[in-house]
C-alpha cells in the first residue's frame, strides 16, 4: 500500500463513521479494455481484479456490507459471447475465491433473480452462500440478474398476493412493510453508493434503498479502481453531512 493510502487509511479509522452499507456500480470495464485495444471480456477479466482488492480492503476496513452490480437484468441484451463471458468469469471466481472468503469469514449473499441463472451459475452461488451462512464478518452482496423496477414490481405483486389471501390489508402497507417485500428485506440500504468512470445514472440499481444514499462518483474505470480510490470514497462521505430531509 502507497504511504498516501496508508495516511488515508488512518484518517479513516480515526474519524470512525464508516458507512455500513457501501454499494458499488462497477463501470467502466468495457472502456478500459477498448483503450488499449483488447476485446471487451479482458476488461471484465481485470474488473474481477479490482472486486478481489476492494472486498478485501471492505472487510479490513471494518465495513458490514458491500453490494456489488454485477450483472443487471439490462446486461442480458449484451452479445451473447460477452454474457458467457461474464457467466463464466462469475461461476470461475467463485469457485477459486471461496476458500479465501471463507477463511476470512466473509458471508457470501445475492440480490436478483437467481433463479433465471443458468443452473451450473446459480449451483454453485448456491453452495457458497449456504458454505459462508454461519459467517459473521463482512457481508458480500451479488447483485445478479437484478433491476430495480423489477424489484419493486415483484414486491408489489406479492404483496398484492398477500391481500388477495387477507393476510394484510391495503392500509397496513407503509414504508417499513414495502420493504420487507424487497429482495434487501435482511439489509440496511446502503450509505454511500460509488459509481467508477463518469456516469451520472443510478442505471435502475436499488432505486427504493437509495433514498437517502450518498453518492460518489469518481471518472476511475473499475479496472484502474485502487484501494486509495476506495478510501477517497470513503472519507468524502466521513465528511458530509447526512440530513435525511431535516434541517
Ligand atoms: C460494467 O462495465 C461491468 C459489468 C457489467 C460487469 C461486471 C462484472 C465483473 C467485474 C466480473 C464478475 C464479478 C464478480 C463479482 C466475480 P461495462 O462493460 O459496462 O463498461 P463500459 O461502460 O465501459 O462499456
Amino acid at each position: 500500500m502507497s504511504e498516501g493510502s496508508l495516511e488515508l487509511k488512518k484518517k479513516i479509522v480515526k474519524k470512525g463513521n464508516l458507512p455500513a452499507h457501501v454499494a458499488i456500480i462497477m463501470d467502466g470495464n468495457g472502456r478500459w479494455a477498448k483503450r488499449r485495444g483488447l476485446p471487451r471480456t479482458a476488461g471484465h477479466k481485470a474488473g474481477v481484479k479490482t472486486v478481489k482488492r476492494i472486498v478485501r480492503a471492505a472487510g479490513d476496513l471494518g465495513i458490514s456490507i458491500l453490494t456489488l452490480f454485477t450483472f443487471s437484468r439490462e446486461n442480458w441484451k449484451r452479445p451473447r459471447y460477452e454474457v458467457s463471458a461474464i457467466m463464466k468469469l462469475l461461476y470461475e471466481t467463485t469457485k477459486r475465491e471461496i476458500n479465501e472468503l471463507d477463511e476470512n469469514n466473509v458471508r457470501l449473499i445475492t440480490t436478483g433473480r437467481i433463479e433465471e441463472l443458468p443452473a451450473e451459475e446459480k449451483e454453485i452461488l448456491e453452495n457458497a452462500k449456504n458454505r459462508t451462512k454461519d459467517n459473521t464478518g463482512l457481508i458480500l452482496n451479488l447483485a445478479l440478474n437484478y433491476g430495480g423496477r423489477t424489484e419493486i414490481l415483484d414486491a408489489v405483486k406479492e404483496f398484492a398476493l398477500d391481500v388477495k389471501e387477507r393476510k394484510l390489508e391495503p392500509n397496513d402497507l407503509d414504508e417499513k412493510t414495502f420493504s420487507e417485500y424487497l429482495y434487501t428485506k435482511d439489509l440496511p440500504d446502503p450509505d454511500l453508493l460509488i459509481r467508477t468512470s463518469g456516469e451520472m445514472r443510478i442505471s435502475n440499481f436499488l432505486l427504493w434503498q437509495t433514498s437517502y444514499t450518498e453518492l460518489y462518483v469518481t471518472n476511475v474505470l473499475w479496472p484502474n479502481f485502487a484501494v486509495k480510490d476506495f478510501y477517497q470514497a470513503i472519507w468524502d462521505y466521513q465528511n458530509r453531512e447526512r440530513r435525511f430531509g431535516k434541517i
